[in-house]
């Protein structure tokens, strides 16, 4: 029996990108294949498909509905991060380098929407950084400082909108944008399909092979894609074993949108300085009422399943500071890749002369993902980019080593659990909507019984690397901490980098 994934909806994932997307059912060739149909992958495909190239898009679910359909949408090149951090780890002309990028992928956003006639609401406005309740004034010094050095605009003022602060210190950064992430993707959509570009949904890549001067990609029905360049824009990239992903770790994120009544609250990108930090954002609505999208409480991958206390973490901060707010709307989670030396990994996957990835958004995907597009397609047609040494997926960060044992430590700790007993004695203790480990003899097993009373059992074994899944009681499916892939209760792969699903249970 097939089980789909329950996953919560965010404020624009009702939004059909392109429904009528057929399924892969014949051999293809093209110049660039790309697995992927979010913005990274869709960016690429535009770039190339402008310049000529013959694009073919393939996806494992429906278009446009992985992690951009999650995403918050701010177009931002202020480093998630911290400035002060990345010159830390990076230096000052990496960090320099990094914001002219950023800033030049929201660029072109704006530009291709405006080219394209894509409604989707971009919009242009300040972001605000503030300090975290209780936070003394000067914990903005060291951002003001980096931004001073790298030259990035910014105002030291005093003054926010929100109840009690209309004195608070804040730091001002101008020409950051917003927009609706699934009407833009309809627009690349639209125009990559005008140039000839094909689209296939449902669609499961299994390999990427080289093979002399070509590329192969073999889906799941044993249909093949053959091209000169491919580009692996999945989030997480599922061709990558191992190298890549001992350099990023994944983190869930926790939004919620609520009903404002319009022009209660100035409209900017507004984050506070606590780690991990809240974040606040205005969406058009209709009639006399906007969305407030307010964010944070971010925790590892798989680490915790206590969705509900982090909810209401952020039910009671936001209130007090925006006391016009209505009824709740939404709420929902996405996951985002972060990287010890926090910028992306854009460019040739390790090892390999015709394979591209786009990973490790560090909460920057839609950025990252518009540089991506930037990036690769020059690196597939030119060779080169100005940007590429930045965001190369074979770079070594010294300096960045602390980072990298503590994020590779989940994977150690991990394969204790497997020692462990389950957290249920029986499977019959599960309630309907419940999923737990279950030790059954040697074996851990990933048990759900859903709300009809059916009982769903698989390995507990993650099929990329072998780590042990756990439950994800919010999105109601089996999250891996080690890499950030994700299954359905049925065992379906859903986020990679794994891309076979759960093992059956004998
Ligand atoms: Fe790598 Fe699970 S995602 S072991």
């Amino acid at each position: 029996m097939s089980v789909s994934r329950e996953f919560t909806t965010s404020l624009w994932m009702d939004f059909d990108v392109l429904s009528a997307a057929p399924r892969l059912a014949n051999d293809e060739t093209a110049g660039t294949v790309i697995v992927g149909s979010g913005i990274a992958g869709f960016s690429t495909a535009y770039e190339l498909a402008k310049r000529g190239q013959d694009v073919v898009v393939l996806d494992r679910g429906p278009i446009g509905k992985g992690m951009t359909s999650r995403t918050t949408a701010h177009l931002s090149p202020i480093c998630d991060d911290t400035f002060s951090a990345l010159i830390r780890i990076r230096g000052e002309e990496a960090a320099r380098v990094y914001h002219e990028s950023h800033a030049a992928a929201v660029d072109r956003i704006e530009a291709i929407q405006n080219a394209e006639a894509i409604a989707c609401d971009f919009s242009r406005l300040d972001g605000v950084l503030f300090p975290a309740l209780g936070a003394e004034p000067s914990v903005l010094d060291p951002e003001l400082d980096a931004a001073r050095k790298l030259k990035v605009p910014v105002k030291d003022t005093k003054g926010l909108p929100f109840e009690g602060l209309s004195k608070t210190r804040c730091l001002r950064y101008p020409q950051q944008a917003t927009f609706h992430p699934l009407k833009y993707l309809r627009g690349l959509a639209s125009t990559i399909q005008s140039g000839g570009g094909r689209l296939y949904a449902h669609t499961t890549v299994e390999t990427v092979a080289e093979d002399g001067d070509d590329v192969v990609v073999t889906t799941a029905e044993g249909k093949r894609v053959r091209a000169m360049s491919a580009v692996i824009a999945t989030n997480s990239p599922i061709n990558d074993r191992v190298a890549i992903h001992t350099k990023q770790a994944p983190y869930r994120t926790y939004a919620m949108a609520f009903t404002l009544p319009k022009g209660a609250l100035y409209d900017a990108l507004y984050w506070d300085t606590l780690d991990p930090y809240h974040y606040v954002r205005i969406h058009p609505g209709i009639g006399g009422s906007d969305h407030l999208i307010v964010g944070g409480a971010d925790h590892k991958s798989g680490e915790a399943d206590d969705a509900g206390a982090r909810y209401d973490a952020l039910e009671g901060w936001i209130p007090a500071l925006v006391p016009s707010l209505k009824a709740e709307t939404h709420r929902w989670s996405g996951q985002t890749l972060d990287t010890i030396d926090y910028s992306g990994f854009i460019g040739l996957n390790p090892g390999d002369k015709r394979v591209y990835i786009a990973t490790g958004d560090s909460g920057q995907g839609i950025t990252n993902g518009a540089l991506a597009g930037l990036i690769l397609s020059d690196l597939i047609l030119k060779g080169e980019n100005k940007w590429a040494s930045l965001y190369d997926p074979s770079r070594k960060t010294p300096s960045a080593v602390a980072n990298f044992i503590s994020e590779n430590v989940t994977a150690a700790k991990n394969f204790a659990e497997y020692l462990a007993p389950g957290e249920l004695k029986s499977v019959d203790e599960l309630k309907p909507g419940q999923g737990a480990i279950v030790r059954e003899g040697l074996q851990k097993v990933a048990a759900y019984r859903d709300d009809t009373g059916a009982l769903h059992k698989r390995s507990a074994k993650c099929t990329h690397l072998g780590c042990h899944v756990h439950w994800n009681s919010l999105e109601r499916c089996w999250d891996c901490p080690c890499h950030g892939s994700q299954f359905a209760p049925d065992g379906t792969a859903l986020n990679g980098p794994a891309v076979a699903p759960l093992a059956e249970i004998k």
